[in-house]
Protein backbone atom coordinates (compact mmCIF):
# COMPACT_ATOMS: atom_id res chain seq x y z
CA UNK A 1 0.00 0.00 0.00
CA UNK A 2 1.12 3.80 -0.75
CA UNK A 3 1.63 5.89 2.12
CA UNK A 4 -0.12 9.02 3.15
CA UNK A 5 0.49 11.36 5.46
CA UNK A 6 -2.71 13.83 6.68
CA UNK A 7 -2.31 17.22 8.14
CA UNK A 8 -5.36 19.32 10.06
CA UNK A 9 -5.62 23.29 10.16
CA UNK A 10 -6.84 24.56 12.87
CA UNK A 11 -6.90 28.23 12.27
CA UNK A 12 -7.88 29.57 15.68
CA UNK A 13 -5.72 31.51 18.50
CA UNK A 14 -6.27 33.30 21.26
CA UNK A 15 -4.18 36.34 20.04
CA UNK A 16 -2.46 36.80 16.82
CA UNK A 17 1.28 37.13 16.91
CA UNK A 18 3.02 40.28 15.32
CA UNK A 19 5.20 38.65 12.69
CA UNK A 20 2.83 35.31 12.09
CA UNK A 21 1.04 35.11 8.43
CA UNK A 22 -0.30 31.47 9.10
CA UNK A 23 -4.21 31.74 8.31
CA UNK A 24 -5.50 31.98 12.22
CA UNK A 25 -8.36 33.75 13.56
CA UNK A 26 -8.86 35.33 17.20
CA UNK A 27 -12.60 34.53 17.60
CA UNK A 28 -15.14 34.28 20.75
CA UNK A 29 -17.97 31.71 21.07
CA UNK A 30 -17.71 27.58 20.00
CA UNK A 31 -20.46 28.31 17.12
CA UNK A 32 -17.49 28.89 14.63
CA UNK A 33 -15.38 26.09 15.80
CA UNK A 34 -18.11 23.42 15.85
CA UNK A 35 -19.15 24.22 12.14
CA UNK A 36 -15.79 24.35 10.98
CA UNK A 37 -14.69 20.73 12.75
CA UNK A 38 -18.02 19.78 11.01
CA UNK A 39 -16.51 20.76 7.89
CA UNK A 40 -13.56 19.28 7.99
CA UNK A 41 -14.48 16.03 8.75
CA UNK A 42 -16.77 16.30 5.98
CA UNK A 43 -13.76 16.63 3.75
CA UNK A 44 -12.01 14.09 5.76
CA UNK A 45 -14.81 11.64 4.65
CA UNK A 46 -14.65 12.50 0.83
CA UNK A 47 -11.24 11.80 0.81
CA UNK A 48 -11.28 8.65 2.32
CA UNK A 49 -13.18 7.37 -0.89
CA UNK A 50 -10.27 7.82 -2.95
CA UNK A 51 -7.57 6.74 -0.48
CA UNK A 52 -8.39 3.12 -0.24
CA UNK A 53 -4.81 2.43 -2.10
CA UNK A 54 -3.10 4.10 0.77
CA UNK A 55 -1.95 3.63 4.83
CA UNK A 56 -1.69 6.75 6.84
CA UNK A 57 1.52 7.06 8.69
CA UNK A 58 1.39 10.44 10.09
CA UNK A 59 -1.62 12.35 11.50
CA UNK A 60 -0.47 16.38 12.01
CA UNK A 61 -2.78 18.90 13.69
CA UNK A 62 -1.11 22.07 13.01
CA UNK A 63 -2.03 25.59 13.32
CA UNK A 64 -2.97 28.40 14.23
CA UNK A 65 -3.57 26.59 17.94
CA UNK A 66 -4.76 23.48 17.59
CA UNK A 67 -4.28 23.27 21.60
CA UNK A 68 -7.05 26.41 21.59
CA UNK A 69 -9.58 24.39 20.72
CA UNK A 70 -11.86 21.77 22.81
CA UNK A 71 -10.10 18.13 23.41
CA UNK A 72 -13.61 16.83 21.84
CA UNK A 73 -12.81 18.62 18.69
CA UNK A 74 -9.49 16.68 18.62
CA UNK A 75 -11.50 13.23 19.27
CA UNK A 76 -14.03 13.75 16.96
CA UNK A 77 -11.35 14.31 14.11
CA UNK A 78 -9.16 11.25 15.02
CA UNK A 79 -12.55 9.26 15.08
CA UNK A 80 -13.49 9.98 11.66
CA UNK A 81 -10.15 9.21 10.28
CA UNK A 82 -9.67 6.05 11.87
CA UNK A 83 -13.25 5.31 10.94
CA UNK A 84 -12.85 5.79 7.36
CA UNK A 85 -8.51 5.17 6.45
CA UNK A 86 -5.87 2.61 6.82
CA UNK A 87 -3.99 3.52 9.36
CA UNK A 88 -0.36 1.95 9.62
CA UNK A 89 0.17 0.58 13.75
CA UNK A 90 2.20 3.12 14.82
CA UNK A 91 1.31 6.32 13.40
CA UNK A 92 3.23 9.39 14.75
CA UNK A 93 0.43 11.85 15.86
CA UNK A 94 1.48 15.20 16.06
CA UNK A 95 -0.27 18.58 17.67
CA UNK A 96 0.97 22.13 17.84
CA UNK A 97 0.14 23.31 21.42
CA UNK A 98 0.98 27.29 22.37
CA UNK A 99 2.17 27.30 26.17
CA UNK A 100 -0.39 29.34 27.88
CA UNK A 101 -3.05 27.16 26.17
CA UNK A 102 -2.89 23.34 27.82
CA UNK A 103 -2.73 22.21 31.11
CA UNK A 104 -1.86 18.76 32.57
CA UNK A 105 -5.50 17.67 32.00
CA UNK A 106 -5.67 18.16 28.44
CA UNK A 107 -2.35 17.02 28.04
CA UNK A 108 -3.31 13.50 29.87
CA UNK A 109 -6.54 13.37 27.57
CA UNK A 110 -4.34 13.97 24.29
CA UNK A 111 -2.37 11.19 25.62
CA UNK A 112 -5.50 9.22 25.69
CA UNK A 113 -6.46 10.04 21.88
CA UNK A 114 -2.77 8.14 20.47
CA UNK A 115 -1.39 11.70 20.03
CA UNK A 116 2.42 10.65 20.72
CA UNK A 117 4.26 13.72 20.02
CA UNK A 118 4.15 17.21 21.29
CA UNK A 119 5.05 20.22 19.18
CA UNK A 120 5.50 23.79 21.93
CA UNK A 121 6.18 27.31 19.65
CA UNK A 122 8.23 28.52 22.70
CA UNK A 123 10.10 31.00 19.90
CA UNK A 124 12.15 32.50 23.02
CA UNK A 125 12.71 32.30 26.48
CA UNK A 126 13.19 35.75 27.07
CA UNK A 127 10.35 37.44 28.88
CA UNK A 128 10.69 40.75 27.21
CA UNK A 129 10.95 39.64 23.63
CA UNK A 130 7.84 36.96 24.29
CA UNK A 131 5.94 40.66 25.00
CA UNK A 132 7.49 42.32 22.11
CA UNK A 133 6.46 39.41 19.38
CA UNK A 134 2.90 39.02 21.07
CA UNK A 135 3.07 35.59 22.63
CA UNK A 136 0.75 34.73 24.98
CA UNK A 137 2.96 33.15 27.94
CA UNK A 138 6.40 33.65 29.67
CA UNK A 139 9.40 32.07 29.71
CA UNK A 140 8.85 30.32 33.12
CA UNK A 141 5.41 29.52 31.97
CA UNK A 142 6.62 27.75 28.70
CA UNK A 143 9.49 25.43 30.89
CA UNK A 144 6.35 24.54 33.06
CA UNK A 145 4.41 23.34 30.01
CA UNK A 146 7.23 21.50 28.97
CA UNK A 147 7.70 19.88 32.18
CA UNK A 148 3.65 19.20 32.51
CA UNK A 149 4.00 17.28 29.04
CA UNK A 150 6.63 15.04 29.86
CA UNK A 151 4.49 14.33 33.41
CA UNK A 152 1.31 13.68 31.05
CA UNK A 153 3.94 10.94 29.40
CA UNK A 154 4.98 12.26 26.29
CA UNK A 155 8.52 11.43 25.17
CA UNK A 156 8.93 13.07 21.95
CA UNK A 157 8.72 16.81 22.24
CA UNK A 158 9.72 19.36 19.49
CA UNK A 159 9.90 22.95 20.54
CA UNK A 160 10.51 25.87 18.34
CA UNK A 161 12.58 28.72 18.29
CA UNK A 162 12.73 31.85 16.20
CA UNK A 163 16.33 33.81 15.45
CA UNK A 164 16.59 37.42 13.98
CA UNK A 165 13.97 38.86 16.13
CA UNK A 166 13.95 42.27 16.81
CA UNK A 167 16.29 43.77 19.52
CA UNK A 168 17.19 40.05 19.99
CA UNK A 169 20.78 39.60 21.11
CA UNK A 170 22.96 36.70 20.35
CA UNK A 171 23.40 36.32 24.33
CA UNK A 172 19.53 35.84 24.17
CA UNK A 173 19.91 33.10 21.77
CA UNK A 174 22.76 31.14 23.95
CA UNK A 175 20.40 31.31 26.98
CA UNK A 176 17.14 30.57 25.09
CA UNK A 177 19.39 26.86 23.67
CA UNK A 178 20.80 25.98 26.93
CA UNK A 179 17.55 26.11 28.41
CA UNK A 180 16.05 24.23 25.46
CA UNK A 181 19.09 22.26 26.00
CA UNK A 182 18.64 21.57 29.57
CA UNK A 183 14.73 20.45 29.04
CA UNK A 184 16.27 17.80 26.57
CA UNK A 185 13.17 17.49 23.98
CA UNK A 186 13.89 14.86 21.48
CA UNK A 187 13.80 17.60 18.40
CA UNK A 188 14.22 21.51 17.68
CA UNK A 189 12.84 23.40 14.90
CA UNK A 190 14.88 27.08 14.08
CA UNK A 191 13.33 29.36 11.92
CA UNK A 192 14.64 32.85 10.80
CA UNK A 193 12.13 35.15 11.16
CA UNK A 194 10.20 35.91 7.96
CA UNK A 195 8.88 39.54 7.62
CA UNK A 196 5.35 38.97 6.25
CA UNK A 197 3.83 41.84 4.53
CA UNK A 198 0.00 41.33 5.68
CA UNK A 199 1.29 41.32 10.05
CA UNK A 200 1.98 43.77 12.64
CA UNK A 201 5.80 43.61 12.21
CA UNK A 202 5.15 43.53 8.31
CA UNK A 203 3.74 47.58 8.60
CA UNK A 204 6.45 48.24 11.40
CA UNK A 205 8.87 47.15 8.70
CA UNK A 206 7.95 49.39 6.25
CA UNK A 207 7.69 52.81 8.60
CA UNK A 208 11.27 51.35 9.57
CA UNK A 209 10.32 51.12 13.25
CA UNK A 210 11.42 47.61 13.25
CA UNK A 211 15.23 47.05 14.59
CA UNK A 212 16.49 43.98 13.09
CA UNK A 213 19.52 42.52 14.11
CA UNK A 214 22.37 42.61 11.13
CA UNK A 215 22.61 39.92 8.62
CA UNK A 216 25.72 39.83 10.11
CA UNK A 217 24.42 38.99 13.78
CA UNK A 218 21.67 36.73 12.17
CA UNK A 219 24.17 34.42 10.80
CA UNK A 220 26.24 34.05 13.59
CA UNK A 221 23.15 33.01 15.66
CA UNK A 222 22.01 30.89 13.29
CA UNK A 223 26.26 28.99 13.52
CA UNK A 224 25.66 29.22 17.49
CA UNK A 225 22.64 27.40 17.00
CA UNK A 226 24.07 24.67 15.36
CA UNK A 227 27.26 24.38 16.92
CA UNK A 228 25.76 24.31 20.77
CA UNK A 229 23.07 21.82 19.50
CA UNK A 230 25.33 19.59 17.52
CA UNK A 231 27.54 19.45 20.99
CA UNK A 232 24.49 18.57 22.67
CA UNK A 233 23.78 15.67 20.46
CA UNK A 234 21.38 16.64 18.35
CA UNK A 235 21.25 15.65 14.33
CA UNK A 236 20.65 18.67 11.82
CA UNK A 237 18.45 16.51 9.60
CA UNK A 238 17.03 19.16 7.77
CA UNK A 239 17.78 22.59 6.83
CA UNK A 240 16.00 24.26 9.92
CA UNK A 241 15.43 21.06 11.73
CA UNK A 242 17.26 19.03 14.71
CA UNK A 243 16.72 15.84 16.40
CA UNK A 244 18.23 13.10 18.75
CA UNK A 245 18.88 9.84 16.87
CA UNK A 246 15.59 8.34 15.88
CA UNK A 247 13.29 11.23 16.42
CA UNK A 248 13.30 13.12 13.00
CA UNK A 249 9.94 14.60 12.49
CA UNK A 250 8.16 11.61 10.19
CA UNK A 251 5.55 14.01 8.95
CA UNK A 252 7.60 16.45 7.60
CA UNK A 253 10.03 13.88 5.86
CA UNK A 254 7.18 12.84 3.84
CA UNK A 255 6.85 16.09 2.77
CA UNK A 256 10.22 15.92 1.86
CA UNK A 257 10.42 12.53 0.21
CA UNK A 258 7.42 13.65 -1.32
CA UNK A 259 4.92 10.95 -0.24
CA UNK A 260 1.14 11.96 -0.64
CA UNK A 261 -0.35 14.27 1.26
CA UNK A 262 -3.78 15.65 2.06
CA UNK A 263 -4.34 19.12 3.78
CA UNK A 264 -7.62 19.48 5.56
CA UNK A 265 -8.80 22.55 6.37
CA UNK A 266 -8.79 26.12 5.42
CA UNK A 267 -5.64 26.90 3.65
CA UNK A 268 -4.47 23.38 3.66
CA UNK A 269 -2.42 21.63 1.03
CA UNK A 270 -2.39 18.42 -0.42
CA UNK A 271 -0.18 16.80 -2.99
CA UNK A 272 -1.78 13.88 -4.05
CA UNK A 273 -1.67 11.53 -7.02
CA UNK A 274 0.74 14.17 -8.61
CA UNK A 275 -1.75 16.52 -8.50
CA UNK A 276 -1.43 19.73 -5.77
CA UNK A 277 -4.14 21.67 -4.39
CA UNK A 278 -4.80 24.34 -2.29
CA UNK A 279 -7.76 24.52 -0.27
CA UNK A 280 -9.58 27.91 -0.12
CA UNK A 281 -8.68 30.48 2.76
CA UNK A 282 -11.47 31.90 3.02
CA UNK A 283 -13.09 30.30 6.73
CA UNK A 284 -16.90 31.27 5.53
CA UNK A 285 -16.71 29.69 2.04
CA UNK A 286 -14.99 26.96 3.73
CA UNK A 287 -17.50 25.86 6.04
CA UNK A 288 -20.22 26.26 3.31
CA UNK A 289 -18.31 24.04 1.01
CA UNK A 290 -15.11 22.44 2.01
CA UNK A 291 -15.21 19.71 -0.87
CA UNK A 292 -12.97 20.67 -4.12
CA UNK A 293 -12.94 24.21 -2.74
CA UNK A 294 -9.95 25.36 -3.73
CA UNK A 295 -7.69 28.54 -4.16
CA UNK A 296 -5.09 26.34 -6.43
CA UNK A 297 -5.28 23.28 -8.30
CA UNK A 298 -2.82 22.39 -10.70
CA UNK A 299 -1.83 18.61 -12.31
CA UNK A 300 2.25 18.37 -11.86
CA UNK A 301 4.03 17.74 -14.78
CA UNK A 302 6.99 14.82 -15.04
CA UNK A 303 9.39 18.13 -15.06
CA UNK A 304 7.87 19.57 -12.06
CA UNK A 305 8.39 16.63 -10.69
CA UNK A 306 11.40 15.72 -10.98
CA UNK A 307 13.12 18.87 -10.22
CA UNK A 308 10.89 18.73 -6.51
CA UNK A 309 12.73 15.66 -5.98
CA UNK A 310 16.14 17.48 -6.43
CA UNK A 311 14.80 20.57 -4.34
CA UNK A 312 12.80 19.51 -1.69
CA UNK A 313 15.34 15.74 -1.19
CA UNK A 314 18.79 18.02 -0.45
CA UNK A 315 16.70 20.01 2.40
CA UNK A 316 17.78 17.00 4.14
CA UNK A 317 21.20 16.32 4.75
CA UNK A 318 21.15 13.04 3.94
CA UNK A 319 20.83 14.52 0.37
CA UNK A 320 19.89 12.37 -3.09
CA UNK A 321 21.00 10.23 -5.18
CA UNK A 322 23.08 11.65 -8.57
CA UNK A 323 20.96 9.97 -10.99
CA UNK A 324 18.16 12.48 -10.39
CA UNK A 325 20.31 15.21 -12.03
CA UNK A 326 19.86 13.55 -15.48
CA UNK A 327 18.73 16.61 -17.79
CA UNK A 328 22.16 17.80 -19.45
CA UNK A 329 21.31 21.70 -18.00
CA UNK A 330 21.20 19.84 -14.22
CA UNK A 331 24.42 17.71 -14.93
CA UNK A 332 25.70 21.68 -16.15
CA UNK A 333 24.18 23.27 -12.42
CA UNK A 334 25.16 20.13 -10.17
CA UNK A 335 29.18 20.87 -11.53
CA UNK A 336 28.79 24.39 -11.29
CA UNK A 337 27.46 24.00 -7.68
CA UNK A 338 29.88 21.65 -6.36
CA UNK A 339 33.22 24.21 -8.10
CA UNK A 340 31.16 26.66 -6.34
CA UNK A 341 31.19 24.55 -2.76
CA UNK A 342 27.77 24.60 -2.22
CA UNK A 343 26.93 20.62 -3.15
CA UNK A 344 29.28 17.77 -2.23
CA UNK A 345 29.51 14.41 -3.94
CA UNK A 346 30.25 11.50 -2.03
CA UNK A 347 29.80 8.24 -4.10
CA UNK A 348 26.68 8.30 -6.04
CA UNK A 349 25.36 10.35 -2.75
CA UNK A 350 24.92 14.60 -3.68
CA UNK A 351 23.83 16.39 -0.60
CA UNK A 352 24.44 19.98 0.56
CA UNK A 353 28.03 21.42 2.39
CA UNK A 354 28.01 23.73 5.17
CA UNK A 355 28.32 26.75 2.72
CA UNK A 356 25.36 25.46 0.88
CA UNK A 357 23.20 24.76 4.33
CA UNK A 358 24.00 28.25 5.27
CA UNK A 359 22.88 29.61 2.19
CA UNK A 360 19.74 27.45 1.64
CA UNK A 361 18.76 28.60 5.14
CA UNK A 362 18.53 32.28 4.06
CA UNK A 363 16.44 30.56 0.95
CA UNK A 364 14.41 28.57 2.10
CA UNK A 365 12.07 30.82 3.72
CA UNK A 366 8.32 28.61 4.32
CA UNK A 367 8.67 25.98 6.63
CA UNK A 368 5.81 23.25 6.97
C1 LIG B 1 2.25 28.41 12.51
S1 LIG B 1 3.08 28.28 13.98
C2 LIG B 1 1.96 27.22 14.79
C3 LIG B 1 2.37 26.81 16.20
C4 LIG B 1 1.71 27.50 17.33
N1 LIG B 1 0.54 28.20 17.04
C5 LIG B 1 2.66 28.48 17.96
O1 LIG B 1 2.61 29.64 17.68
O2 LIG B 1 3.43 28.03 18.76
C6 LIG B 1 4.46 27.22 13.66
C7 LIG B 1 5.78 27.89 13.89
O3 LIG B 1 6.09 28.74 12.80
C8 LIG B 1 7.04 29.68 13.23
N2 LIG B 1 6.71 30.97 12.60
C9 LIG B 1 5.49 31.50 12.40
N3 LIG B 1 5.60 32.68 11.75
C10 LIG B 1 6.92 32.91 11.53
C11 LIG B 1 7.67 33.95 10.90
N4 LIG B 1 7.08 35.03 10.38
N5 LIG B 1 9.02 33.83 10.85
C12 LIG B 1 9.63 32.75 11.37
N6 LIG B 1 8.98 31.75 11.99
C13 LIG B 1 7.64 31.81 12.07
C14 LIG B 1 7.01 29.72 14.73
O4 LIG B 1 8.20 29.22 15.24
C15 LIG B 1 5.85 28.80 15.07
O5 LIG B 1 6.08 28.08 16.25
S1 LIG C 1 2.49 31.99 15.73
FE1 LIG C 1 1.05 30.44 16.40
S2 LIG C 1 -0.09 31.39 18.09
FE2 LIG C 1 0.92 33.02 17.03
S3 LIG C 1 -0.64 33.75 15.62
FE3 LIG C 1 0.65 32.27 14.50
S4 LIG C 1 -0.38 30.38 14.71
FE4 LIG C 1 -1.27 31.73 16.24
Amino acid sequence: MRKLALYLHIPFCKQKCKYCDFTSFCINGETKIEKYVEAICEQVKYYAQKSKDFEVTSIYFGGGTPSFIDVRYIKEILRVISENYSIIENPEITLEANPGTVDFKKLKKYKELNINRISFGVQTLNDELLKEIGRIHTAKEAIETFNLARDAGFNNISLDIIFGLPNQTLKDIEDTLDEFIKLSPEHISTYSLKIEENTVFGRLYKEHKLKLPSEELEREMYYTIKEKLKKAGYIQYEISNFAKAGYYSRHNTSYWERQDYLGFGVSAASCFNEVRFTNTEDFESYIGNPINNFSENEMLTKDMIDSEKIILGLRMLKGVDEDLFFKDEWKEALQKLINKGLLKREGENISLTDKGLDLANQVFVEFI
